[in-house]
């Protein structure tokens, strides 16, 4: 994050404190988050998109009270997708009016919980849950504000499991065949909804503005096409999340600006080519708000070399706290935090404590031949994806969230226990 610096004695230091006391007083491993940094970026965004458009924070990059109150604080919405991040959202004081609600397979207490609070909109993502929201809304006595997600039939550059414009997945109802047109027509007629806009979202982890340029073209076109048929035009667009953000230093990411003013212009274009007023723009972005804010910092335990080959370092933690690089190949990059060092440097391959050869975290990085056990290591960039995504495998215990702003470290999710996970057996 933009104030991480290490200090002459070579110990990093981040939001006025350092990691060595970060280490002593929080344990390892630990996800230190940036909260200046965190605000910045909802700022940034804000700044970006200006008064005409809404910003919406996706929860499922990291989601917990302290967070909502920021993105509170600095004019973000939320982005939710279960009834626990509604819950969660709500506690923290997010007025139910500034929360989207998402998922493709929400359940009918889940609808019902966002109806009640009266969520600012949901996304609906098949024909079924039109007329399951229509009908839950219309048994409350209430028309719920909704957007049809939909699919535009992009090929995002990104892993397969992270796309989600192209026709062949979950998600969505395709704009090919004219079956987003169909569900167009049948969210109008119903009583319980209040249709006020088409939903997009095309991927994660893009560095590239050309994607969601084809995808503004394409939800744009159908804006058109429900003017002619229906004589309605749609207030709102939503062209999602996606941006990417860098995890080693040959990841060139889009700034907010870029991605703002690339959709401003395309959408401000196609609608006067199409004669429609210009539609609320919002965006959904995760990663690029809360990814950089964090690093995850780990002991290292055993360094086991191997001849001709590399040298493994293994940590306190793995893919139990980031499942990232095995589930997507990703790419992290990783330091020593904790003392300088002008050895050379080893390659190494930096693992996890779990029972699998898949348990790794860096899968190629430097680290200095003097590395040894005792040692703090640093991976940056894992505040998205990282504790919202993290699991108990091997009963591994989730570490804790901390929020270093003004000199001093603060825990916002606290490091899980021995009895938080026995509680759960009881058999
Ligand atoms: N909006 C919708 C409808 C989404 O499905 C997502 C992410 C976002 C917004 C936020 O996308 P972001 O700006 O964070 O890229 N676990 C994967 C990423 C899955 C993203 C799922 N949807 C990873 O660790 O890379």
């Amino acid at each position: 994050s933009k104030t991480v610096a290490r200090g002459a004695d070579g110990v990093v230091r981040v939001g006025g404190t350092d990691v060595l006391r970060l280490a002593e007083e929080f344990g390892t491993p630990a996800y230190v988050l940036d909260e200046a940094d965190f605000r910045a970026r909802c700022q940034a965004w804000r700044d970006a998109f200006g008064p005409d458009a809404d910003v919406f924070y996706a929860g499922k990059a990291f989601l917990s009270r302290a967070v909502v109150r920021w993105l509170h604080e600095e004019g973000l919405n939320l982005d939710v997708c279960s009834g626990v991040e509604l819950a969660t959202a709500l506690a923290a004081g997010m007025p139910a009016d500034r929360i989207a609600f998402h998922g493709n397979n929400k359940s009918a207490v889940e609808i019902e919980e966002a109806v009640r609070a009266g969520v600012g909109r949901i996304v609906l993502d098949s024909f079924q849950e039109i007329v399951r929201v229509a009908h839950i809304a219309d048994g409350l006595g209430t028309r719920q504000r909704v957007q049809i997600r939909v699919t535009v039939g992009v090929e995002a550059h990104t892993h397969e499991f992270i796309a989600t414009a192209h026709e062949d997945q979950k998600f969505g109802i395709p704009l090919a065949g004219g079956q987003a047109a169909e569900a167009v027509r049948r969210a109008l007629k119903l009583d319980g909804l209040d249709l006020i806009g088409i939903h997009s979202h095309i991927g994660s982890q893009i560095f590239d503005t050309s994607g969601f340029e084809v995808a503004a073209h394409r939800v744009v076109g159908l804006l058109k096409d429900i003017r002619d048929e229906h004589g309605v035009e749609l207030p709102e667009i939503d062209l999602g999340g996606g941006l990417g953000i860098a995890y080693t230093p040959a990841d060139d990411p889009r700034e907010p600006h870029e991605i703002a003013t690339a959709l401003r212009e395309i959408v401000t274009r196609e609608c006067e080519r199409a004669g429609l007023r210009v539609p609320r723009l919002s965006v959904e972005p995760g990663r690029a708000v809360v990814g950089p804010t964090a690093f995850t910092l780990y002991e290292v335990g055993t360094i086991k070399p191997l001849d001709g080959l590399r040298t493994y370092v293994s940590v306190d933690g793995g893919m139990s706290d980031n499942i990232r690089t095995a589930l997507y190949d990703a790419e992290y990059s990783v330091a020593l935090v904790s003392r300088a060092s002008d050895a050379e440097p080893m390659l190494v391959r930096v693992v996890g404590k779990h029972c699998e050869s898949g348990d790794i975290v860096v899968r190629d990085a430097f680290l200095p031949a003097d590395l040894a056990p005792g040692d703090l290591i640093a991976v940056p960039a894992t505040g998205a994806y990282c504790r919202s995504m993290a699991s108990n495998y091997n009963h591994a215990l989730r570490p804790p969230v901390v929020a270093v702003a003004d000199g001093a470290g603060r825990v916002i999710v606290r490091r899980e226990t021995e009895d938080d996970l026995m509680r759960l057996d009881v058999g």
